[in-house]
């Protein structure tokens, strides 16, 4: 059951070209546990601050990396931190995996939004060059080979051209193409298409995003994880996380932004809906409980603060209201999950439907979106 703004949002003549459903339901599931604010601003930004000060005697100035948590989730973390002596930590040159690079590249075009300092746009033009290098073209994908690898590259999967997709690794045997990979290169071509007009970042994010919606999505509208580009076999279909799905999100608010095209707008909240309402990380009170680990740190923990990023975007840039008032409730579930059930002071368990424990650097970080996007969300 569901209340609130109903809205056919999809102009018939869009919907013929694209084949997408008409109706989208933006509707707020009223199962959903406290999904509205009582808090005013100033307590809600001072909440936010207070949980922001709990973290930084974690970071190891040195290395740019926090105490507790892994290479990935720092550069995570550090798009809270983006003041301008981060470029003195920034990781110019790519370690293991593409995603870890771009981590820190989205968290350079952050920096970059809020203070305008040409140091993180080059640091994330940078990147987006050297990761550009494994992301398959479509010559690349007619020809069956890949510059940066040694195997035969299947040109299709399913029928549909592998252009588009981005390697997860470097390693010339390493054949993985998965949904973080390709949504982060869709998100920050879209962003770099955004500052700097090129339009060549924006024919990459548009690349990215046909790949994803012709290969890595499912029937629910949410992002699967990764195909082998040699023998086009599929991570199992149970492995659905919030952050595949909220970084396709955050990439396609801005590439639909960029481009003014109504179809990545309509993707986009195919995806949002489905990653809110439709998800297998939530039970009906509609509390995230992926990456719920009080005793250790993992990956998945970090993975939902992702999600709650890609819906803060699209907060934010779309003048769909029944959208929004979708977005904000989702958030106010998730916050007072957080206050009500798993705060011990200002520090929050990775557990958000509680209990509350000791301080933990990965419970914190993945709490810090969640407490900042509350601050513009109500
Ligand atoms: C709250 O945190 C403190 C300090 O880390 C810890 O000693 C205490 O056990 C925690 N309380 C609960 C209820 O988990």
């Amino acid at each position: 059951m569901t209340y609130g703004p109903h809205q056919i949002n999809t102009p018939v003549v869009a919907l013929a070209l694209c084949g997408y459903a008409a109706a989208q339901d933006f509707g707020v599931p009223l199962s959903w546990r406290k999904f509205s604010n009582t808090r005013p601003l100033n307590e809600r930004i001072s909440i936010a601050q207070a949980a922001i000060d709990a973290i930084l005697p974690q970071l190891n100035t040195a290395t740019a990396e926090f105490n507790g948590i892994g290479f990935w989730q720092s550069g995570n973390v550090c798009e809270w931190l983006s003041f301008s002596s981060a470029v003195t930590w920034l990781k110019y040159d790519t370690p293991k995996f593409n995603d870890d690079a771009m981590w820190w590249a989205t968290a350079a075009v952050y920096a970059h939004r809020a203070y305008g300092d040409p140091a993180m746009l080059s640091h994330a033009v940078d990147t987006w060059n050297h990761v550009s290098t494994f992301a398959i073209t479509p010559a690349q994908a007619s020809a069956g080979r890949h510059p940066a690898k040694s195997f035969t590259l299947a040109g299709t999967c399913d029928g549909k051209s592998m252009a588009g997709g981005v390697f997860w690794r470097p390693t010339a045997d390493d054949q993985g193409v998965n949904s973080v990979t390709t949504g982060l290169y869709l998100t920050l071509s879209a962003f770099l298409a955004e500052i700097t007009g090129d339009q060549k970042y924006t024919n990459a994010a548009i690349q990215s995003a046909n790949w994803m919606r012709s290969l890595n999505i499912n029937s629910k509208n949410l992002a699967l994880d990764t195909v082998n580009a040699h023998d086009c076999s599929r991570s199992p279909d149970s492995w659905i996380f919030t952050y595949n799905s909220g970084k396709l999100i955050e990439g396609l608010s801005v590439l639909s932004h960029v481009t003014g095209d109504n179809q990545w707008d309509t993707l986009m909240g195919n995806v949002l809906i489905a990653s809110t309402k439709g998800a297998p990380w939530q039970g009906s009170n509609g509390v995230i409980t992926e990456g719920s680990s009080p005793n250790s740190n993992n990956d998945g923990v970090g993975f939902k603060s992702v999600l709650i990023r890609g819906l803060h975007e699209a907060f934010e840039r779309s003048p769909n209201n029944a959208l929004r008032i979708l977005v904000h409730s989702y958030v106010d579930v998730q916050y007072n999950a957080l206050l009500d059930l798993a705060a011990n002071g200002s520090t929050y368990s990775s557990s958000w439907a509680g209990p509350p424990q000791g301080f933990t650097t990965w419970g914190q970080l993945a709490a810090l979106d969640v407490m900042t996007s509350a601050i513009n969300a109500n």
